[in-house]
């Protein structure tokens, strides 16, 4: 049994992905081909935004519009502190500086109570705040309409981390419209994965994007050679998009076999382990499927358990971002965070993904509930 088997999907669509590389190694464009400019029109449609813009990383798709704003040293920019480390990490690499807050306990989502805090303690440092960036962390979209009002309210430039979001709504509206700016990760194991590396940038803000797509090319004006600020070698390769393509034709009815799935879980799983919370009106896309226990000590027996069983589980994340070294400098304290601290010692992720087979799903609930 796999994590995340993304094998099982390559069966079903191989041939057409194999066709799709083959026009690329017939047509030889492999920097900016054709099937980039096809896989931005099609990603820009699916969510509903008037930009789309690939880039070569969901790390660089959240770095891009923090250039384009032109954040950094003493600007502020308030994140939570439970996420991958890329979220933080780009603030930082600009030389601004990150400003946690804590998170829901049920959604493990930004708690936007905190953000009036954070305003205030940057202030107090003599920061500017100039930014939010909300995650939609396992793929369920973050509380958009409470965050929107508090960036409103502040002036302040809400980027949506839609790394592994892509595919979650609230209501109708599509996870990477959260955002002024919003991000995603085409990293293989998420929702909308390539074979490599990948992300993409959405917004409906022409004069960003036009910022955007020519500082994912080393800051390009009128042509490649007249640079006119500073950029990256931000791109998405050709093959990458080829093959993203031909995964974005089956997205959604793999959204609905990863919801299937869920649902079984929560059923099934016993509720003595806190079950992911999914808020009414929001849909996740389910990166993961992570279950509270109820302490480190017990996390620790049950993942010997399950490894002994044969059912691979990930812990993410170990350590909330406040108390990781690299941030030291930013002397955040043990107890900052409490919400994201606690869950941080007791979080696990099971399988999940689209073709986990109902013996396979029976036997990790069996397994879990037996776990005492
Ligand atoms: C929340 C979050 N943000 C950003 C990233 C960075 O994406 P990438 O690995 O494509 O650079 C990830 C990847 O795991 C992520 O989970």
């Amino acid at each position: 049994m796999d994590f995340n088997d993304l094998s099982a999907q390559q069966k079903l669509i191989r041939d057409k992905i194999q066709k799709r590389i083959n026009d690329v190694l017939n047509h030889g464009q492999y920097i900016m081909g054709p099937e980039v400019f096809e896989l931005e029109e099609k990603l820009k449609s699916y969510v509903g935004v008037s930009h789309c813009i690939s880039c070569s990383s969901g790390t660089d798709a959240l770095i891009i519009p923090l250039m384009a704003k032109g954040i950094g040293p003493g600007d502020a920019v308030i994140t939570t502190s439970f996420s991958y480390i890329a979220t933080a990490e780009v603030i930082a690499l600009l030389g601004a500086t990150p400003i946690f807050c804590d998170i829901y306990p049920e959604t493990l989502n930004i708690n936007p109570d905190g953000l009036e805090k954070a305003y205030d303690k940057a202030i107090l440092e003599g920061l500017t705040p100039k930014a939010i960036i909300s995650v939609d962390l396992f793929g369920l979209p973050a509380r958009f309409r409470l965050i929107d009002e508090f960036a409103k309210s502040k002036n302040l430039f809400l980027l949506e981390d839609a790394a592994q979001g892509f595919g979650g709504k609230i209501k109708n509206r599509k996870a990477c419209t959260f955002g002024d700016v919003s991000s995603t990760s085409f990293f293989p194991a998420k929702p909308l994965g390539g074979y490599g590396d990948g992300g993409a940038i959405f917004t409906n803000n022409n004069e960003l994007a036009e910022k955007m797509r020519s500082i994912r090319i080393h800051g390009g004006g009128e042509d490649k050679y007249d640079n006119i600020r500073l950029g990256l070698n931000g791109r998405l390769d050709t093959i990458q998009a080829a093959i993203l393509i031909e995964k974005l034709a089956i997205f959604d009815s793999e959204l609905i076999m990863r919801n299937k799935i869920a649902k079984i879980y929560s059923n099934e799983l016993n509720p003595n382990f806190t079950l992911p919370h999914v808020p009414a009106k929001y849909f996740s896309s389910w990166a993961q499927y992570s279950i509270l226990l109820n302490n480190k000590e017990d996390r620790e027996r049950i993942v010997e358990f399950l490894f002994n069983s044969k059912i691979p589980s990930m812990i993410y994340y170990k350590i909330p971002l406040h108390l990781q070294k690299v941030f030291k400098y930013l002397k955040y304290n043990e107890g900052d965070f409490p919400l994201s601290e606690s869950v941080a010692d007791k979080i696990l992720s099971i399988p999940m993904h689209p073709y986990l087979n109902k013996v396979d799903q029976h036997f990790i609930i069996n397994r879990i509930n037996s776990f005492s």
